[in-house]
């Protein structure tokens, strides 16, 4: 159906994928996964032709629909507010679509309280964003591409689409870190090795990838050493024969020498990706001061929007050294409430005080700290606290967040999801800050990344209130108090909340 023939591709003489070759099969549900920054959006933007490769060609009749990963940075714009969603979706998009099949796909994507009539400027970020799938997935195309759908969505939205995907009758390409999603619709992987820059395609879904690919670099291990041995033995014949008196033996040792040497050369490259593994990102969270025991006082909060009201009436009491996550659906107020707390919005009523040296850090989820138009040491560098530390000092704490000096000029709007996660965490970790706002920190980060990162926030001494979607997460995060959205109640964290998380 898809045919990827023969393809490379390279950003400023970064090799990203090294002759590439793969096809898509009608029917097919394929997950792509690999590290961040191994080069997923890249590959997905050349299949929908978004990007030119250098060499090669995909070879497609097909028709082809495509969510990008950072959907909510571009469709923010009020290009279309004024338009009902029934008119964005008919219209504009051009769907064949009636009223009563809008409402459909609504109820099952969680758009509950609107109507196709409301105008579509009235919907949260969230809200567009499903109205974007709805605009995808009805189009039925040959060939679905989703870059990180699940990101934005509640866990009952995510699950529908899950099912929608396994049910769907045409193909899908889709990258997630998500593995929930990986294993129940997905029935071959492509896994992108950041260090050959090829795609290795496995039947089966994500847990018998991990299973295989266990096993198969202990099978690579044990070929290699039987190889090796084939060839030390190669190596010593020759010898033997070269010590003979006979011309003929004597070339015939030669050759044989110089058919091991080779085989050799090709083993050593072998062993050598091998060995080669991964590199990890490096974290940790430190404070430079004690903060005073009771660190944040919350009275009486309250905030609206025009007429919706978010957050009534939230009443927090938070001492020093406690963990406190926050729990809520989409688009409830979670983030409103700690661009509050951050300093980022006014609230139109109530208090909220930060006790004695309190040192605050905000890791905002639309990484609104970052400058996307400038370079990634200047974001460093613009930072006052960071830009204290000198070049040398910031250019090691890059690299522990896996970038290397040939990197510090790259624009940050052109880094990877996962990339742009790592910068931001990078220079909150440089503020040595004794609390932390965190709104859903992991959402771009690969599987390990993100364990990396909580280890880290489990090491940290200091006050930490974070948000997040991901039951896993919030569970080895060990909360003591919870903050419950809608009903605002603060209090002990119980395990049972744990269902909250993962419905919510
Ligand atoms: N215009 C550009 N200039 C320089 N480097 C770029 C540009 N566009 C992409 N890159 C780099 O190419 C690499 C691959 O990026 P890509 O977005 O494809 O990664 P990814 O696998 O999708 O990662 P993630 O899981 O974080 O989304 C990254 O290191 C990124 O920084
Ligand atoms: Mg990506």
């Amino acid at each position: 159906m898809v045919q990827i023939k023969d393809l490379t591709y390279t950003i400023d003489d970064r090799l990203i994928l090294d002759d590439i070759n793969l096809v898509i099969n009608k029917g097919e549900k394929i997950g792509l996964v690999g590290v961040n920054g191994a080069g997923k959006s890249t590959l997905l933007k050349i299949i929908t032709g978004i990007n030119e490769p250098d060499k090669g060609a995909i070879l497609s009749r097909s028709s082809i629909a495509y969510l990008e990963q950072e959907i909510k940075k571009n469709i923010d714009s009020n290009k279309y507010d004024a338009l009902t969603i029934e008119e964005y979706l008919v219209l504009e998009k051009g769907l064949d679509l009636q009223a009563w099949e809008i409402s459909k796909y609504m109820n099952f994507m969680n758009v509950g309280e609107k109507t196709p009539e409301d105008v579509f400027g009235s919907l949260s970020g969230g809200q567009k964003i499903k109205i974007e799938l709805i605009a995808i997935i009805t189009q039925q195309p040959d060939l679905l591409v989703l870059d990180e759908p699940t990101n934005f969505l509640d866990i009952p939205t995510a699950e529908w689409l899950m099912r929608y995907l396994s049910d769907y009758p045409n193909a899908v390409l889709v990258v997630s870190h998500d593995l929930r999603l990986m294993n129940r619709s997905i029935d071959r992987i492509w896994y992108l090795n950041e260090i050959t820059h090829k795609v290795e395609s496995f039947n089966g879904n994500y847990d018998q990838f991990l299973k295989f690919k266990e096993r198969q670099s202990e099978w690579l291990v044990k070929a290699l050493k039987n190889q090796e041995k084939k060839v030390n033995k190669m190596i010593e014949t020759a010898q033997t024969l070269a010590g003979r008196k006979s011309a003929a033996e004597k070339i015939r040792s030669a050759k044989i020498l110089n058919k091991a040497l080779e085989q050799k050369k090709v083993l050593e490259q072998e062993k050598k990706v091998i060995n080669t593994k991964s590199r990890k990102m490096r974290i940790e969270f430190t404070a430079e001061r004690t903060s005073g025991l009771n660190v944040l006082t919350v009275k009486n909060l309250h905030k609206n929007f025009g007429e919706k009201q978010v957050l009534k009436d939230i009443n927090m009491e938070i001492t020093r050294g406690e963990r406190v996550i926050v729990v809520g659906r989409n688009g409830i107020g979670k983030t409103t409430l700690l661009k509050i707390l951050s300093g980022n919005l006014k609230q139109d009523g109530g208090t909220y005080k930060f006790g004695y040296n309190v040192d605050l850090g905000y890791y905002a989820q639309e990484l609104d700290g970052l400058d996307y138009s400038d370079s990634l040491i200047n974001n460093f560098l613009k930072d006052t606290k960071a830009s204290e530390l000198g070049r040398k000092r910031i250019m090691e704490i890059l690299s522990m967040f896996l970038f290397s000096d040939e990197r510090l000029d790259q624009k940050v709007g052109t880094l990877s999801g996962g990339e742009k996660t790592r910068l931001a965490l990078a220079k909150l970790m440089t503020q040595n800050n004794n609390v932390l706002l965190m709104d859903e920190p992991t959402t771009y980060l690969d599987p390990k990344s993100q364990n990396i990162l909580l280890e880290s926030l489990n090491h940290y001494k200091g006050t930490i209130i974070l948000v997040s979607h991901m039951p896993d997460f919030v569970d080895k995060f060990k909360p003591d108090k919870v903050l419950l959205l809608p009903e605002e109640r603060f209090t002990f964290y119980e395990d049972k909340y744990l269902v909250r998380v993962r419905q919510e």
